[in-house]
């Protein structure tokens, strides 16, 4: 009887932890705001130094950085546009940021999974497969028309393949003003330095010459 009266406050607690702990991303803020000062150095933790309140202006709030979508002449036919705190300095402490994504017919945003924050994203444009792979190993995926949403949960990894015939537009939110981003086939074949191929080549159960020629796609 004693034991169940001191184990519920406790599973109590245990359980308010566990609801909020998938909810926190970066910190919340001791201010109203805090417009990154992008003179100040290098990036500190949790962010950047503040702009000084007396030089903050109507124009930190606003942003022209997903106004234009980037150029998808390349070899994955996709660009990916940030309006993160590097671009929108009056992002900092406040948790959230957006990318834009163009894709051409047939254009692929890598899988890559975002270390910091959860995406949801809005279909502007076009037709796409969207899918992310869960720490379970299962693939969760469906194609997604304009007007339509998806969220791919914090650090999965994940992809956009604009499967329509049309350009895609893609806007995405994140809870944090620098979500980060691992491109899975760049940080194992792309890297500086390079992976040992050695080692690939046991991952990936394959020769040598093979992860050599993957390497080189990426820079390697
Ligand atoms: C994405 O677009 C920007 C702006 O047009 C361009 O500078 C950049 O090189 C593009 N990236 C790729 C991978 O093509």
């Amino acid at each position: 009887m004693k034991m169940q009266s001191m184990a519920r406050p406790f599973l109590l607690l245990c359980f308010t932890l566990f609801l909020l702990s998938p909810c926190r991303s970066d910190s919340d803020p001791l201010q109203d705001f805090c417009v990154a000062n992008r003179q100040a150095g290098d990036i500190t933790v949790d962010g950047f130094p503040c702009k000084p309140s007396s030089s903050v202006v109507s124009d930190d709030f606003f942003s022209m950085a997903l106004s234009k979508g980037g150029n998808t002449n390349n070899v994955f036919s996709a660009n990916v546009t940030s309006a993160d705190v590097l671009s929108f300095p009056g992002l900092n402490t406040l948790g959230v940021s957006m990318n834009r994504i163009d894709l051409a017919p047939g254009g692929l945003n890598l899988p890559h999974s975002h270390p910091r924050a959860t995406e949801l994203g809005f279909v502007l444009q076009g037709q796409l497969l969207v899918g992310f792979v869960s720490t379970s190993n299962v693939f969760y995926s469906k194609i997604v028309n304009e007007g339509e949403n998806f969220v791919i949960p914090r650090g999965l990894v994940h992809f956009q393949y604009n499967v329509g015939k049309e350009k895609a537009l893609v806007i995405t939110a994140f809870n944090s003003q620098l979500p980060g981003v691992v491109l899975a086939p760049v940080s194992l074949f792309g890297s500086n330095p390079a992976i040992p191929s050695d080692v690939l080549a046991k991952a990936f159960q394959v020769d040598q010459q093979v992860v050599n020629l993957i390497k080189s796609k990426f820079g390697n």
